[in-house]
């Protein structure tokens, strides 16, 4: 699978961490920064992601800030992006299942390197269930 990683400041370490772990599950993945701790603004980072998942180059993009909301709330303002901030392995499996999120985005200043691996795996690993759950998501893109 083609993944796009990017993260702020405040996911940069995590984002080291998480990109090893999908590289060793033979995922491609292209990191389009940040490359250091100097803080930069995460919407510049956010959009680049967003770009490449929305455009259909990659299958999925993975968001990290400091909490991961930031990036989220970026990230779901793009059609077509369905982008789910993730704690744990309850939510980061749902995420795909019933959301079938294209874009998994977290906290680096909230989770620990081992939990965030295991989310990924997971993340990455869990197909759309579909039925229903897509008949909701249609819902999501019409006018209000
Ligand atoms: C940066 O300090 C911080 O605001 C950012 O990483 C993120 O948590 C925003 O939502």
């Amino acid at each position: 699978m083609k993944i796009a990683i990017g993260s702020d400041h405040g996911g940069f370490e995590l984002k080291g961490q998480i990109k090893a772990a999908v590289q060793s599950l033979d995922h491609e993945i292209k990191d389009v920064g940040c490359y250091s701790t100097e803080s930069v603004n995460y919407p510049e980072i956010g959009r680049i992601v967003v770009g490449l998942v929305a455009s259909g180059e990659y299958e999925r993009g993975i968001l990290i800030c400091g909490t991961g909301i930031g990036m989220s709330i970026m990230a779901n303002r793009t059609p077509g992006i369905r982008a789910a901030l993730c704690h744990e392995l309850y939510t980061a499996r749902l995420s795909r299942e019933h959301n079938d999120a294209n874009i998994l985005c977290m906290g680096g200043r909230v989770l620990g390197p081992a939990i965030a691996e295991e989310m990924v795996k997971i993340w990455l690993s869990t197909a759309f269930a579909g039925g229903r759950h897509a008949c909701r998501l249609a819902m999501i893109d019409r006018p209000v």
